[in-house]
């Protein structure tokens, strides 16, 4: 049983693998056997690499914007290049722009949007263009709380997030009966420099703690067993699932 959960040999792409979730989710597919390539947009994915990696097993890394349509076929080209092929893709690069719905700029709507969603499914496509033909492969889209409710002073994120959750389904509908399993998992409030302007307010910050029935915060390391679990043989008959792993948050 133990070995449907090993990786060893799968060639993976990790996107913003720099990041809080990123950098634990890439450690994770790698200390199960996995070959990781980081892509990030900053130097940070290269200092995750070097922290996650070793000589004699290094992980490699990219970066790319992946706001930039041209950049992000160019780095995903690359990285299946040098990967040697695909068999995991995780998309976990996002950001948040937290400003009040009315004054909202119609700019940084569209940018959380290309972020967080069209960039989204551009790297779905492309990994779908290598794992149908293949007959095999895992993609792992991360969600969040707002692909389930509409959040506080986020608007964009959580229109990218809805649509993050309801693309994984419509994307397993159509490649399940190939051989290629999409699933999305959804964190709920785990402390990264994303969601600085939460943890960072005591007000926000007790809110969330006196509905939390795990009572405390995530820890990007709580997510590193249901990746593993998507990531593997395991999940073979799992498609457009949207895992969530939140302290119990959704429950409540
Ligand atoms: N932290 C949470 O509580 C939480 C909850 C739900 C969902 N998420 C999601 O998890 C994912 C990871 O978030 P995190 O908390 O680790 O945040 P983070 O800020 O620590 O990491 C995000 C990473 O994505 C990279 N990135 C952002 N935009 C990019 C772009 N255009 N091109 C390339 N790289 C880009 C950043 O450089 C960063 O390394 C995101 O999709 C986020 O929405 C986080």
């Amino acid at each position: 049983m133990l070995n449907s959960f090993m990786l060893t040999g799968r060639r993976a792409l990790v996107t913003g693998g720099g990041g809080g979730i990123g950098r634990a989710l890439s450690s994770a597919l790698y200390d199960m056997g996995a070959d990781v390539l980081i892509v990030g947009r900053s130097q940070s994915a290269d200092e995750a690499a070097a922290e996650i990696g070793t000589p004699e097993r290094p992980v490699q890394s990219l970066q790319a914007d992946l706001n930039d349509r041209q950049a992000l076929a160019a780095v995903f080209e690359q990285a299946v290049s040098k990967l040697g092929g695909l068999d995991i893709l995780v998309n976990c690069h996002g950001v948040v722009h937290s400003q009040e719905s009315l004054t909202y700029p119609i700019e940084l709507w569209d940018e959380t949007l290309e972020n967080n969603l069209n960039s989204v499914f551009l790297l779905c496509q492309l990994a779908g263009r290598v794992m149908v033909p293949q007959g095999s492969g895992k993609i792992i889209n991360i969600a969040s709380m707002l692909s389930f409710s509409g959040g506080l002073r986020a608007p964009a994120y959580a229109a990218a997030k809805g649509g993050v959750a309801q693309m994984t389904k419509a994307l397993a509908n159509e490649w399940s009966s190939k051989g290629v399993n999409v699933n999305a998992i959804a964190p709920g409030y785990v402390k990264t420099q994303l969601n600085r302007h939460i943890w960072t307010d005591p007000v926000r910050t007790e809110q969330i703690m006196a509905r939390l029935p795990a009572g405390r915060w995530g820890d990007p390391d709580d997510l590193k067993g249901t990746v593993v679990f998507l990531a593997s043989a395991a999940s073979d008959y799992v498609h457009g699932a949207i895992i969530p792993v939140d302290g119990g948050w959704l429950s409540r």
